[in-house]
């Protein structure tokens, strides 16, 4: 097969300590600020979708950023019937993928604006996801080959990475030549709508990529039939493990699932760790996103003889955090996702309170849909009953002789996405690094962000099937299964 060497180059994305940078996103964002977005399906036939429900701004639920109707049963069976896998010369997949990558950098003030509005993120949040977005779009572009693509794909997204995982997936799927049905997650159909229009617009055929909406029926239906010929999933563990259940009763044997899910993240803080350093870098990991990130901080050990010196310059810097509008530059820590993400997790917190066991909060704004960051004490990672899938942090303390029992709990949850390590012992760094089982390690710096190309993100055990995403194994399990081997 023609092989083309991956695009190394990622996005510069935008310096927002730059005045002129700042003034210039006010004014493409600021046409979009009370839009009103409708969402529904796109497909190669005209559409029966069901009923408008308008969409849930996070930060301000009486100011909905529109309407969607979602995908019929009806819609589902005719984009099945009349998806057509992307046959165009490969030359052609790979212009109009960076067309598209193009088209959305173009777009930025828009997406920009709806990320905010509707998925309630905050300009950094907003600029890393354009970013990974486009990157992704670039990166599988400069890796399409000429290999038998595997049929249709369903690609199904969760609303954290609205734009950035729903594209990265889609993107992935398209350069393999596949028909891509694309169901986002449901609180988040606006940026996706938006996104899908702009592919369509670089020349992706509409039967080569369709857009429905909807829920967990919608993704069910379409990852229920033997006309499917893959399915690419981010999301939950628990929906993973059902995917793959209806997946072994409905689709061909040896059908694929990439399913990146959810983890149990930690970090390690010995004793010979720069203070400053270790700070900064676990407020971004446990806050960052409101804490809504798969790569998020969940569970931190801190070694007993700095524990109370860490702990203290720690509330310190969450003290300092800034809870608002999502809109604002100052805003450091946006709302969660919704009314019932926020009652899963004021839940817990409210069970941590009753059992004394909350040592920091900050207050939060009471309108919307906010949690204030907190941080909690537990013996250790065994205590965290579930992904707690918002900005709370979880602390334990290890004596210097424990290290290695502490690697051993964090390995027995089962999940196996991110951990970071804070150390000045060389030694200490192989010798964690070779024993934790996680996919993302990081050392002296934060948990999160890993970057298309230079740091594929996946997880073993609990936390998926892998291949990485972003990085050079992905493709290779769009295409047809005989074909992989060739493909790699
Ligand atoms: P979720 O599992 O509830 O939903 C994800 C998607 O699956 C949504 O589009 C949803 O509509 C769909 N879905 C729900 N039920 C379905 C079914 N039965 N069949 C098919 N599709 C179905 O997850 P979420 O709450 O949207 O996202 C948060 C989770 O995603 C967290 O666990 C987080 O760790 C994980 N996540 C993982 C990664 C990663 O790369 N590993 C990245 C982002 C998020
Ligand atoms: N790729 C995202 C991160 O690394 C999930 O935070």
């Amino acid at each position: 097969p023609e092989v083309f060497l991956p695009q190394r180059g990622n996005a510069i994305g935008f310096d927002l300590a730059h005045t002129p940078t700042l003034q210039a996103i006010d004014a493409a964002r600021d046409p979009f600020k009370d839009h009103q977005w409708q969402s529904g399906p796109l497909l190669a036939v005209e559409a029966k979708p069901e009923a408008a429900t308008a969409v849930v701004n996070p930060a301000d639920p009486a100011l909905s950023p529109g309407e969607v109707r979602n995908a019929s049963k009806a819609d589902v069976n005719a984009a099945l019937d009349h998806a057509a896998p992307w046959d165009a010369p490969l030359a052609t997949r790979r212009d109009v993928l960076l067309k598209a990558a193009a088209l959305i950098e173009d777009n930025y003030g828009e997406i920009f604006a709806l990320l905010a509005r509707e998925a309630g993120k905050g300009l950094p949040d907003c600029v890393a996801e354009l970013r990974e977005g486009v990157d992704f779009l670039r990166y599988y572009a400069g890796q399409a080959t000429n290999m038998p693509p595997a049929g249709i794909f369903t690609c199904i997204s969760p609303w954290n990475f609205p734009m950035a995982i729903f594209v990265g997936q889609i993107s992935a799927a398209l350069a393999a030549g596949n028909a891509v049905l694309a169901k986002p997650a449901e609180q988040t159909p606006l940026v996706a709508h938006v996104t899908v229009s702009l592919l369509h617009k670089a020349g992706v055929p509409r039967s080569a990529l369709q857009l429905l909406p909807g829920g967990g029926a919608v993704g069910a239906a379409l990852t229920s039939d033997p006309r499917i010929g893959g399915v690419a999933f981010t999301g939950s563990t628990a929906t993973a493990m059902r995917i793959r259940a209806a997946m072994a009763d409905h689709c061909a044997p040896g059908t694929p699932l990439i399913a990146e899910t959810g983890g149990l993240n930690a970090m390690i803080v010995d004793s010979t760790a720069l203070p400053e350093q270790a700070v900064q870098a676990i407020v971004e990991s446990a806050f960052q996103s409101a804490g809504q990130r798969c790569s998020a901080l969940r569970c931190l050990y801190v070694q007993e003889d700095i524990a109370e010196d860490l702990t203290k310059m720690l509330i310190g810097a969450m003290e300092a955090l800034k809870m608002g509008d999502p809109w604002q530059l100052s805003t450091d820590v946006g709302p969660v996702i919704d009314a019932q993400a926020r009652k899963g997790i004021t839940d817990h917190i409210e069970a941590a309170r009753n059992g004394g066991r909350v040592l920091a909060e900050i207050k939060a704004p009471t309108d919307g849909t906010f949690v204030a960051p907190t941080i909690i004490r537990v013996n250790g990672i065994a205590d965290l009953e579930r992904e707690i899938f918002g900005p709370v942090l979880h602390l334990a303390t290890f004596k210097s002789h424990e290290l290695d029992d502490v690697i051993d709990a964090i390995n027995g949850t089962g999940y196996g996405l991110t951990f970071g390590l804070h150390t000045r012992i060389d030694d200490r760094v192989q010798h964690v690094s070779e024993r934790i089982e996680a996919g993302n390690v990081y050392i002296n710096r934060n948990q999160i962000g890993a970057i298309v190309g230079s740091q594929p993100f996946g997880g073993e055990g609990l936390s998926g099937t892998g291949p990485k995403a972003g990085g050079p194994n992905y493709l290779p399990r769009f295409s047809a299964p005989d074909h992989k081997s060739l493909n790699g």
